[in-house]
């Protein structure tokens, strides 16, 4: 990929644990008409529809930490690269977890990994709602986010996701006022620390839908969603693409 100026907003779907072969294959059929020309459209589907999608960006929703080899149940970031996936999230909140115990340090091996086989990383920070309250959520974005990107990071095989953990399924959104602070101060780390950190795409994630997602994606320094719930059906999905003209 060309990074270019007037990159488009990046409009992505982490199906997470959902879907099967036929609602992902009605899924990209429902994708084949989409306008290109504001928005970049990708889907994240569990690994084994990952092919199925066809009309749109594929993507990968984990990837191992390892080269490859005697690592039994992991999906390695060449084989989503030789499956053509254009990009692999890392580092979700729901892998940093206590599920899998990720450390940023982990994300950071996967990232590299994305990023060496020629795809681009998305990579997840977010504070839990203990945190937020103890004022705490600059400091631990700041962390995860400065361990969790490669050295040779940049705007065209990274991008950044912000996905505070107390939004993330419940219905409740970040309100305008905490994502435009968060992601303006992403912005500043970015400059700060990787190479045309002004020009790499910030995503929001958490319970965005097509009823608040006007508002979320038109703040500045927003440049993109990560959907789950509202991922699961093309018309919501398309519907928060389609925010973006207004
Ligand atoms: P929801 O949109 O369901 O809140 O999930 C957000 C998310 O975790 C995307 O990665």
């Amino acid at each position: 990929m060309k990074w270019t100026q007037d990159m488009k907003k990046l409009i992505a779907g982490n199906w997470k644990m959902n879907m099967n072969t036929e609602s992902a294959k009605a899924f990209d059929q429902a994708m084949a008409k989409v306008d290109e020309k504001i928005v970049e459209w990708l889907i994240c589907p569990p690994y084994p529809y990952i092919q199925h999608i066809t009309n749109t960006k594929r993507g990968a929703q984990d990837c191992s930490a390892y080269y490859s080899g005697a690592f039994t149940g992991e999906v390695s970031a060449s084989m989503l690269a030789d499956i053509q996936c254009d990009y692999c999230i890392v580092g979700h909140s729901e892998r940093r977890a206590e599920a899998h115990c990720e450390t940023s340090d982990i994300v950071r091996q996967k990232a590299q990994l994305v990023i060496d086989n020629g795809m681009t990383a998305i990579v997840c920070v977010g504070e839990t709602l203990e945190e937020r309250e103890e004022g705490k959520a600059f400091d631990i974005v700041e962390g995860q986010l400065l361990k969790s990107i490669p050295n040779d990071t940049r705007p065209d095989n990274c991008v950044i996701a912000y996905e505070p953990v107390w939004a993330i399924g419940t219905g409740k959104a970040a309100t305008s006022c905490d994502v435009s602070n968060m992601h303006n101060y992403i912005r500043e780390i970015l400059k700060s620390n990787v190479a045309d950190g002004e020009e790499m795409r910030i995503l929001y994630g958490g319970s965005v839908k097509p009823d608040n997602a006007a508002e979320l994606l038109n703040i500045d320094n927003v440049d993109g969603a990560l959907i789950g719930g509202a991922s699961l059906k093309a018309e919501d999905f398309i519907a928060i693409g389609k925010a973006v003209e207004s």
